[in-house]
């Protein structure tokens, strides 16, 4: 159903990648799927450019980038009919008077106030700059109507995250700010509180009574493409780990809420977040892999070297692949390992939560009848499969007792008729609606910068000499099989068309 309040969303950054690869295509289909308030405008704010050609690029991007592809034409006359360009520097003052004053002609023309949206999807280094030219120029005091959303990275360590919070704060109250984790905004990722809190099946089960440990694993088959001059500044554990798989850390492990409210939750992922024990740094093999990919190939595709690609050092030491082995210090989860892995260049896309669940306590069938045996594993398929397995044991069809694993299986688009539409889409209906429940709050931000920092310290003073030290096409360093193998254990690396059992444990 269409919200009321109109809108006005201010993209500073317009001319950037993620406006044309994210936002505009989830604006528009936000329009077809009619999650707008009829009454809105957009405005692309950037240094240099002008309106029709920024509406044909955008009109390009949309047939590249959008889940529906090229837009029908009139609908797209329609929509863009209402997305308007402005050119400004963002330290130049006149940028921010003259959207001002766009907004209040919006609003003239709306006939009543809207809700005012500032997207930052600009390099980080000027979030706060255009905060406070908002400020300056009066935009950002309408605290129920005015809304900043701020894109990662949010600082680089907790020093800077904290600067950048009080320079935002310094304008907006935290109500009003939207910090962007695009995970949170993927529905199989939010189907993990469905899945455990609206279901009576799982959640007696979900302790350390029956689980033997968790595997996180968030594979990218990509390289650093076109941002290795970013990339090779932050790495794996900032890029990826602080934020994305820490969120997926939250929900898996989290105690039930109260009731589905933004503080609720928020105060719930926090808790865990706080009850990470920290890494033993003084023997870091025990916890912590890195990992940077060599040369090597993916789907018969040679491919280069880390240290080959556009804008990355020729002797880099930024890690592309991190695994940690991390423990939850209450009582749901003491003693229960929960290993979490990020990688680029890794044989295939795969975002996955893998809960391994421990052994019936005594085997009562006879040795032969149960060598192939396999514990319960529930995988919750985030990307590119969105489906949920429960792995179990059955009796294999024929004379006497043998077992075999076997699999239950949850696919959202068979399940649904459609597959899930893009996190972005969710995101910004999300801030348009002035909910913050799926946006990240300054004290989760800093309780997960906490988790990281000590290694990022560890790993910027002590280089690996051992890098590259996996090949792109692999899974990751040896040294990140060793990590659970010490355990007794094995990743489990599914792979697409490799048939029976319940696919290949640790294949690594
Ligand atoms: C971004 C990282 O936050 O997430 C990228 O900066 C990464 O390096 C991307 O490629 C992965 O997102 P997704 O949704 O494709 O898994």
């Amino acid at each position: 159903m269409a919200v009321k309040t109109p809108v006005v969303v201010a993209i500073f950054g317009a001319s950037g990648d993620l406006t044309r690869r994210k936002l505009l295509p989830a604006l528009f289909n936000l329009y077809l799927d009619r999650h707008m308030p009829e009454r809105f405008l957009i405005i692309g704010v950037a240094r240099r450019g002008e309106q029709d050609a920024f509406r044909r690029e955008i009109e390009q991007a949309m047939a590249k980038h959008s889940r529906r592809g090229a837009p029908d034409p009139s609908q797209w006359a329609a929509f863009v009919a209402k997305v308007e360009y402005l050119s400004g520097g963002f330290d130049d003052e006149a940028t921010y008077t003259a959207l001002a004053a766009r907004i209040d002609a919006a609003e003239q023309d709306f006939g009543a106030p809207a809700a005012r949206v500032f997207y930052l999807s600009t390099p980080p280094d000027v979030f706060a700059l255009v905060a406070a030219r908002l400020g300056a120029a009066g935009l950002g005091q309408a605290r129920e109507r005015d809304r900043i959303v701020v894109e990662k990275p949010f600082g680089r360590d907790l020093a800077s995250a904290t600067a950048l919070d009080q320079a935002l704060r310094h304008v907006f109250e935290e109500s009003q700010i939207y910090r962007i984790d695009h995970y949170l905004g993927k529905e199989t990722v939010q189907n993990i509180l469905a899945l455990r809190f609206a279901n009576a099946l799982f959640e007696p089960i979900w302790n350390r009574r029956y689980v033997d440990h968790v595997q996180i694993t968030v594979a990218e088959d990509d390289g650093v493409g076109t941002r290795g001059g970013y990339y090779d500044g932050a790495g794996a554990l900032r890029d990826m780990v602080q934020n994305h798989l820490l969120q997926l850390l939250c929900l898996v492990a989290m105690e039930p809420l109260v009731n589905y409210e933004a503080e609720e939750l928020r105060n719930k992922k926090v808790d865990v977040l706080k009850a990470v024990r920290a890494l033993p740094l003084e023997d870091p093999h025990a916890g912590a892999v890195r990992g940077q990919y060599a040369a090597g190939s993916v789907g018969g595709e040679t491919l280069c070297g880390y240290r080959r690609e556009p804008g990355v050092e020729a002797q880099s030491a930024t890690e592309t692949y991190a695994a940690l082995k991390l423990y939850i210090d209450n009582w749901r989860w003491h003693g229960v390992p929960f290993y979490l892995r990020t990688g680029k260049r890794m044989p295939r896309k795969l975002s996955q939560v893998v809960i391994c669940f421990r052994p019936v306590p005594h085997r009562m069938f006879p040795v032969h009848a149960s060598d192939n045996f396999e514990a319960n594993r529930l995988v919750i398929g985030i990307q590119p499969a969105e489906e949920i397995v429960l792995e179990f044991q059955a009796k294999e069809p024929g004379a006497g007792m043998k077992l075999g694993c076997v699999k239950m299986n949850f696919n959202y688009r068979e399940a649904f008729g459609a597959s899930s539409r893009e996190a972005y889409e969710t995101l910004l209906q999300e801030v348009i609606e002035g909910s913050t429940t799926l946006f990240m709050r300054a004290d989760q931000e800093h309780a997960a910068w906490e988790i990281v920092e000590p290694l990022l310290e560890l790993w910027a003073a002590n280089p690996s000499s051992s890098f590259p030290n996996y090949a792109a096409g692999s899974w990751g360093p040896a040294s990140a099989d060793t990590l659970l193998a010490r355990d007794g254990r094995s990743w489990f690396n599914p792979m697409p068309g490799i048939a029976g059992g319940c696919g290949p444990a640790g294949a690594g």
